[in-house]
């Protein structure tokens, strides 16, 4: 949530800095349905730091250092990391859906199947962008330096 806005703020490409944005707002409903999850399971809200998520959010800020602003080569970094993100993020609610499935939990299981899907979206539009152009530009880059 925190870092979705400076990844929108690094981006050059319109298209790239949109699918930024909109995932933004869309992980405000994944943080809903989270709160809705802990209210099926009778538990109290509680948010804990994820440390591999923490890990891969370094490398996307790194990644933002070690480029120059309003360069492809940024962008090219930051669908890098943006897909680990989300990668991660895949592999979570995938395995939680499928337990919440297993236990009969139906309820949970079609929310976390819902933030699911937008994960898989999101990773596809984010290599739709790069094919689309970014990488291009990118390695054109390279060849003026
Ligand atoms: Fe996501």
């Amino acid at each position: 949530m925190k870092t979705l806005p400076k990844f929108q703020k690094a981006a050059t490409s319109p298209e790239l800095q949109e699918a930024f944005a909109n995932h933004t707002v869309q992980s405000q409903t994944q943080v809903e349905r989270l709160e809705q999850v802990f209210g099926l399971l009778g538990k109290k809200v509680q948010a804990k730091k994820c440390d591999a998520m923490d890990g891969i959010i370094e490398e996307g800020k790194g990644i933002i250092e070690e480029t120059d602003k309003g360069t492809a080569t940024r962008d090219v970094g930051l669908i890098l990391a943006a897909q680990k993100v989300e990668h991660y993020e895949i592999s979570t609610y995938g395995g939680l859906h499928q337990l919440a499935t297993t236990l009969g939990l139906s309820e949970v299981a079609d929310l976390l199947k819902q933030t699911l899907e937008e994960e898989k979206q999101t990773d596809v539009l984010l290599s739709q962008i790069a094919k689309n152009g970014v990488n291009y530009a990118s390695a054109n880059e390279e060849e003026e330096e």
